[in-house]
């Protein structure tokens, strides 16, 4: 190449880098309309994200789901009826990343979809403070506790609108609902009556024959943080490529 040509070359190059849209990375699989098995390669390419959804895309500014913080939460006295308060700080959810997507169906191409996520094992870390009486036994402690939820299941409602943006047409993320069910769970406070093994496993278990009213005011904790993280994950991809590159 002369000097002129390649000085044409280099300005064509900048100038179709600085109009062009970006070009799709190889950690994303483009699913195509016409695939007769479109479900399926749009799960498939779901799961191959996977361990990128676990750590994070810096570059994309896309925050890792290991783990899923989750914030303080209080469970309310009086709804357990037991003149007993509980409540949870710095709560943290691990295993978020290892969900499996499973019955995808395209309700409408480009628009509307549902699915079911599997949540095999959750394992929740934070710290807990509680105080109140059972019967006419005061109950106090503060410390770690630990959980874990099995055989969690989600139900995902996504609906996507189309936007201009730049002359160009991308696929937003509107609305996005996560309903969670678990099967099974257990939780472990540490550090009952300043450590009192036979009161805390007392306590323990009485906590786990009530996991429900546990696990009640914690799933909806678990269900807005991946909904959220999921809806700005999506669109900080979505936002990078236009409908026609995503949803040939
Ligand atoms: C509680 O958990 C924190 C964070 O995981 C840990 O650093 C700390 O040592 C734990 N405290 C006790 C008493 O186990
Ligand atoms: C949660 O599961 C882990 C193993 O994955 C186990 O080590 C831990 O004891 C369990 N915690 C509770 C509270 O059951």
């Amino acid at each position: 190449m002369n000097d002129i040509k390649f000085l044409i070359f280099i300005t064509f190059t900048l100038i179709s880098a600085v109009c062009s849209v970006e070009e799709i990375p190889d950690f994303l699989q483009i699913c195509h309309e016409s695939d007769p098995k479109l479900s399926q390669c749009v799960t498939n390419s779901i799961h191959a994200l996977k361990p990128l959804l676990k750590t994070g895309i810096p570059d994309y500014d896309i925050i890792g789901l290991e783990p899923l913080e989750l914030g303080d939460l209080l469970v309310a006295g009086s709804k357990t009826g037991q003149g007993l308060s509980i409540s949870a700080k710095d709560i943290k959810v691990y295993g978020a990343g290892n969900f499996f997507v499973k019955n995808f169906k395209i309700i409408e191409y480009a628009s509307k979809y549902t699915f079911d996520i599997e949540l095999p094992h959750l394992w929740v870390v934070g710290q807990y403070i509680m105080d109140g009486r059972v019967l006419f036994l005061p109950i106090k402690g503060a410390g770690n506790f630990s959980g874990n939820f099995t055989q969690g299941k989600g139900d995902v409602r996504l609906k996507g609108i189309q936007k201009e943006v730049n002359g160009q047409t991308h696929f937003m993320v509107s609305k996005l609902d996560i309903k969670i069910t678990v099967q099974r769970g257990k939780i472990e406070l540490e550090n009952l009556f300043g450590g009192d093994k036979t009161l805390g496993d007392i306590i323990n278990s009485a906590i786990n024959d009530n996991f429900e009213t546990f696990s009640q005011d914690l799933i909806p904790l678990i269900e807005k943080s991946l909904s959220r993280i999921f809806k700005s994950t999506g669109n900080k991809i979505f936002k990078r490529f236009t409908l026609a590159q995503l949803f040939p």
